[in-house]
């Protein structure tokens, strides 16, 4: 059996070490493909391959129909909206995730994000502090639930949203559940967004929402960048000078985000919420098992595709 690790943005070189231990002892063949600048290489890459491993690559109709002897592919990581799943099902392919595996690795991020926002970029003027501020988490999955757990730290007032979570789970944490999104963001300070990119989410993150945010209001967003109406959040940021928006995904727009709004505004050059050695290696060793007692065993826990 064939494994392809196919990561334009590629794991630290410790969990490559860990998912080649973990194939090895299986038996099966691990291929690397890391940091590949052409969708051609993946093309050619996958046609052998009986397993892959991805990140945010993007596995569409065409990587799938290329791939002939695929039977899974593992997305090391939360969001599965890089992978065509109506093509992979039709293409008897079976598509997973790890879900959980990097969600610290993004908690902190988000967090770092956040104390980075409230002093100004670290541009050396008085800033404020999250301690005693009103926190809200949209949307109550594994990363959500970390964020809560370390803002619990900061002293913060933590409120969350969540259509898909039980209250009694959300409060169970400590933490106030809202009913609805508008609640949640008329009532913060600071907003963490942890929504998957879907049908229903795409562009929702717009003008009427953010501008029921009090003064001097903050959006963090390690979530995805298909989430935001960018052009309503310029609109947005031009209207409310109090208004700052940091974010791990570089917005299509980032130039005119960056020249309009210079200390409030800030993107990090690449996705980098999963990108510790930690979470590499617990989504890239999980990816690898998870291959492995599919082919073997049959095992289909983690499918999103079923
Ligand atoms: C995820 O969905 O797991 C995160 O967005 C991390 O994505 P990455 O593996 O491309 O860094």
């Amino acid at each position: 059996m064939k494994v392809l690790v196919a990561t334009e943005k590629p794991f630290a070189k410790v969990a490559i070490d860990g998912i080649k231990n973990v194939i090895d002892q299986a038996g099966y063949e691990l291929v690397l493909l890391e940091k590949y600048t052409d969708k051609a290489q993946l093309l050619e890459a996958v046609a052998d391959a009986n397993a892959i491993i991805i990140r945010s690559d993007i596995v569409d109709a065409e990587v799938l129909a290329a791939a002939k002897e695929l039977k899974i592919v593992v997305r090391a990581g939360a969001g599965y909206d890089n992978v065509d799943l109506q093509a992979a099902t039709a293409a008897g392919v079976c598509v997973m995730n790890t879900p959980g595996q990097n969600a610290n690795a993004v908690a902190e991020l988000a967090l770092g994000m956040m104390v980075y926002g409230v002093r100004n970029l670290y541009n050396g003027t008085s800033g404020t502090e999250l301690m005693g501020k009103k926190l809200g988490i949209h949307a109550y999955g594994n990363v959500g639930r970390n964020v809560a757990r370390i803002a619990k730290g900061f002293g913060m007032d933590i409120y969350a949203f969540d259509a898909y979570c039980p209250k009694e789970v959300i409060e169970k944490d400590g933490v106030t559940a809202v009913d609805s999104v508008e609640e949640l963001y008329s009532t913060c300070n600071v907003v963490s967004l942890h929504i998957p990119a879907t049908a229903e989410t795409k562009n929702s993150i717009n003008y009427d929402l953010l501008n029921k945010m009090p003064k001097g209001a903050m959006l963090v967003n390690t979530a995805r960048k298909e989430v935001i109406n960018e052009a309503e959040v310029i609109k947005l940021m031009e209207d409310r000078t109090d208004f700052r928006y940091m974010t791990d995904i570089m917005p299509a727009t980032h130039a005119e985000f960056a020249e309009k709004f210079a200390g409030r505004y800030f993107s990090t050059p690449k996705k980098m919420g999963a990108q510790t050695a930690e979470a590499n290696i617990n989504a890239g060793i999980a990816a690898a098992n998870q291959i492995v007692g599919f082919l073997r065993d049959g095992i289909n826990k983690f499918q999103v595709n079923k």
